[in-house]
């Protein structure tokens, strides 16, 4: 795969992760709707995979770009950066606010509810423009520009994800969208939650929690090699 295919990749499992935050988001809408059990991992997902890691990774492909002549007038890079530090910020409150669902306190589940749908609906959309910008732009990126942004794409997750942290977070999320799907077809929550498997330990351990005074600012990483 180039490097604009395994981004698609991610964009896909994005999106199923998109389906996953809607589902959490009206049944935490719903009055008296309780603890939502894929929550905390989901949080965790977006602040992880997407912004530490995918959207770093998108950050170096945007300077490649930018080197490689695209111009930066024209291009809509400026845009997909501000709306990376939006998602960080949308997640920071995610996370923020997640302690006062389980802690059970009146309005957070529709508070929550709140981010989630507009958190979903944001993703959406800034996926639609960055997948017609790249297949504009793939043309501009020769062979030993896929192999150097495969390389920081490599040392990306492994420093954003561990050892072997970009399989579990793909696994979990094909899991819970499949829960999801699961509930839809059965137009019943019990069945889908009494067949949820537990994600791997090593997921939780590297996911969970979520420090809220972290900064997740996806184009300004611990390494400082990405802004
Ligand atoms: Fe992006
Ligand atoms: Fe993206």
């Amino acid at each position: 795969m180039n490097v604009i295919e395994l981004i698609d990749f991610e964009h896909q499992l994005i999106a199923q992760t998109l389906t996953v935050a809607q589902a959490c988001a009206r049944r935490l809408a719903q009055p008296g709707g309780g603890t939502e059990p894929d929550g905390q991992e989901l949080i965790g997902f977006l602040d992880k995979f997407i912004s530490q890691c995918h959207q770093a990774k998108e950050y170096h492909l945007f300077l490649c770009l930018l080197h490689k002549g695209v111009p930066a007038v024209i291009a809509p890079i400026a845009k997909f950066h501000e709306e990376h530090r939006r998602f960080a910020q949308m997640t920071e409150s995610l996370g923020s606010s997640w302690w006062l669902v389980t802690e059970g306190q009146a309005g957070a589940g529709e508070l929550v509810a709140g981010y989630l749908t507009d958190y979903a609906a944001l993703m959406q959309a800034h996926i639609q423009r960055e997948e017609c910008f790249y297949r504009v732009t793939l043309s501009c990126l020769d062979a030993d520009d896929h192999l150097y942004l495969k390389s920081m794409f490599d040392k990306l997750e492994q420093e954003m994800l561990g050892i072997d942290g970009h399989t579990r977070h793909c696994q979990w999320a094909h899991q819970a969208a499949g829960r999801q799907t699961e509930e839809h077809r059965t137009g019943d929550a019990s069945q889908a939650w009494a067949a949820r498997t537990q994600p791997p330990q090593a997921f939780t351990q590297a996911v969970l929690p979520i420090a809220p005074e972290r900064s997740h600012s996806a184009l300004e990483p611990a390494t400082g090699s990405s802004g």
